[in-house]
C-alpha cells in the first residue's frame, strides 16, 4: 500500500462495537522504525500498518517497495552493487535491488530515508529496516491495546523468489508468524478484542488461501482502476462487480480500495461518488479507503487545503468504515474535535473552549 515512508502506517479505532466507527489511521509520515511507531501509537494510533516483504534468507521484513533503491542507502554501499537485478513484478520489467536478493544481515546494515522530498530529511540514514516480529513486538509493549494491520506485499513475486523450508508459502510463515505472537479468532470475538489484526493482500488467492488457516478478520485492498489483480489478472470493474463482491465476503470482512477510485478526481477536482461504498456495504463488507496525507500534492482541491474537511466529507458524507492516513496526529485531532458525547454534549464543547483558552493563557 502507498505510504509516506517506506512502510507503517497506522489505524485509530474509535469504537470497536460500531462497525461505521473503526477510523484506521495509517499514519506516520515517517520511518517505520521503533521510534516511529511509537511516535503514532503516542499520537493515538489504535492500529499500526506495515506491508510485510521477505528477505532471501525468508525473514519476513516490513517494507514498502518491492526494490531497496528509493527509500535505503542502498546506493552508497558499493560492495552490493553487483546485486541489481530485472525481475518481472506484477506483469512489469523492474530493475534494482530486490530484498529478495539479501540476506537479513545484509538488509540490516543499511539504513533508510525519506522518499520525499518535502518531507523532513533529518532522520535519514539514521534507521534500519525492522523484520515483521519487531514490528509485532512494538504493538504488544504500547501501554494499551494497539491493533497491527499488517499486508501480505507481493505473494506472487515472494513466493516466486524466496523458498522456505518444507514448501512453505510466504503466507503460511506469515500467518505463523501471526500465530507465534498470539494473534488468533474473528472480527470482534474476544480473542481479536485482545490482540486486534486486520490482514491485508491486494491478492485474493492469498486471502482464500489463508482463510483455511485463520479466521482473523482480512481487507481486500483494491488498486487502481487500471492495475489487475497481480495473482488471478482480474480487471477493476470485474473485482468490484456485485458478483466478486458476493465472493469475497466469504473470506474477508471488507475491501481497501484505493480512494481516488471511489471518488473519481479530474484535474485535482472530486467527481461524483461513485456507489462502490454503497454496494460494498449492501454486502455487508466494511470500506477503508487509502491513503489520506495532508499535504497540498495530496489534498484535493475541494478541501481548500484542509485535512480535517477531507476527513468529515469521507466519514460523514461518503460513510467509509475506516481510513488509512499517513498522518495519525491530525486524523486523531479530528476525532477529538468531533467526537459526540451525546450526554453532556454542551459541557464538553465548554469543556473544550476553556482549554483552548487557557492554552492562550
Ligand atoms: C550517500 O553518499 C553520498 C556521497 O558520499 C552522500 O552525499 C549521501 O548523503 C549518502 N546518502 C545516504 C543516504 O547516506
Ligand atoms: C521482461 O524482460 C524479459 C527479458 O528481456 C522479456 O522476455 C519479457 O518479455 C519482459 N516482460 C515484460 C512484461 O516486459
Ligand atoms: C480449505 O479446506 C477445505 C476443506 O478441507 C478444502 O476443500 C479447500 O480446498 C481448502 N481451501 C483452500 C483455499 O485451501
Ligand atoms: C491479463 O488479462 C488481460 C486482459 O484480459 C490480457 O490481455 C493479458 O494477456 C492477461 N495477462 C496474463 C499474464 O494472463
Ligand atoms: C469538487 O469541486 C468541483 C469544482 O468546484 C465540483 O464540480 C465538484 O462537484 C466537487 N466535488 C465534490 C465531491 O464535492
Amino acid at each position: 500500500m502507498q505510504s509516506c515512508y517506506n512502510y507503517a502506517q497506522t489505524i485509530i479505532r474509535q469504537n470497536v462495537d460500531d462497525m461505521m466507527n473503526i477510523i484506521v489511521i495509517f499514519g506516520l509520515c515517517f520511518l517505520k522504525n521503533e521510534s516511529f511507531l511509537q511516535r503514532a501509537i503516542e499520537e493515538g494510533a489504535d492500529f499500526i500498518e506495515t506491508d510485510v516483504l521477505s528477505s532471501k534468507d525468508g525473514v519476513l521484513i516490513c517494507f514498502h517497495d518491492v526494490t531497496l533503491d528509493d527509500t535505503t542507502d542502498i546506493a552508497n554501499h558499493t560492495g552490493f552493487a553487483n546485486r541489481k537485478r530485472t525481475y518481472e513484478v506484477q506483469g512489469i520489467n523492474m530493475t534494482g535491488f530486490f530484498p529478495v536478493d539479501f540476506t537479513l544481515k545484509e538488509l540490516k546494515s543499511l539504513r533508510v530515508k525519506q522518499r520525499y522530498s518535502f518531507r523532513d530529511q533529518q532522520f535519514n540514514g539514521k534507521f534500519q529496516i525492522i523484520t515483521f516480529e519487531e514490528f509485532i513486538t512494538i504493538a504488544q509493549d504500547a501501554p494499551r491495546v494497539v491493533g497491527i494491520y499488517p499486508e501480505i506485499k507481493n505473494p506472487v513475486f515472494i513466493n516466486q523468489q524466496v523458498k522456505w523450508s518444507h514448501g512453505k508459502r510466504f503466507e503460511d510463515k506469515f500467518v505463523e508468524t501471526l500465530q507465534k505472537y498470539g494473534y488468533k479468532g474473528s472480527y470482534l470475538s474476544k480473542d481479536w478484542l485482545r490482540q486486534p489484526v486486520f490482514i491485508q493482500s491486494f491478492a485474493p488467492t492469498s486471502l482464500v488461501y489463508i482463510s483455511n488457516k485463520t479466521d482473523l478478520p482480512k481487507i481486500f485492498l483494491i488498486d487502481d482502476v487500471i492495475v489487475p489483480t497481480q495473482d488471478t489478472n482480474q480487471s477493476f470493474w470485474e473485482i468490484t462487480s456485485d458478483e466478486y463482491l458476493d465472493y469475497i465476503k466469504q473470506y474477508v470482512v471488507g475491501i481497501g480500495p484505493w480512494k481516488d477510485t471511489v471518488v473519481p478526481v479530474v484535474e485535482n477536482y472530486m467527481t461524483n461518488p461513485t456507489n462502490l461504498v454503497a454496494r460494498a456495504h449492501a454486502h455487508n463488507l466494511q470500506v477503508h479507503p487509502y491513503t489520506y496525507r495532508n499535504e497540498f500534492p495530496f489534498l484535493h482541491f475541494n478541501f481548500s487545503q484542509d485535512p480535517y474537511m477531507e476527513y468529515d466529507y469521507w466519514i460523514n458524507k461518503i460513510g467509509v468504515d475506516g481510513l488509512f492516513t499517513d498522518f495519525t496526529g491530525s486524523l486523531h485531532r479530528y476525532q477529538e474535535w468531533t467526537s459526540n458525547h451525546k450526554d453532556d454534549d454542551d459541557k464538553n464543547l465548554l469543556h473544550k473552549i476553556a482549554l483552548l483558552v487557557s492554552s492562550y493563557e
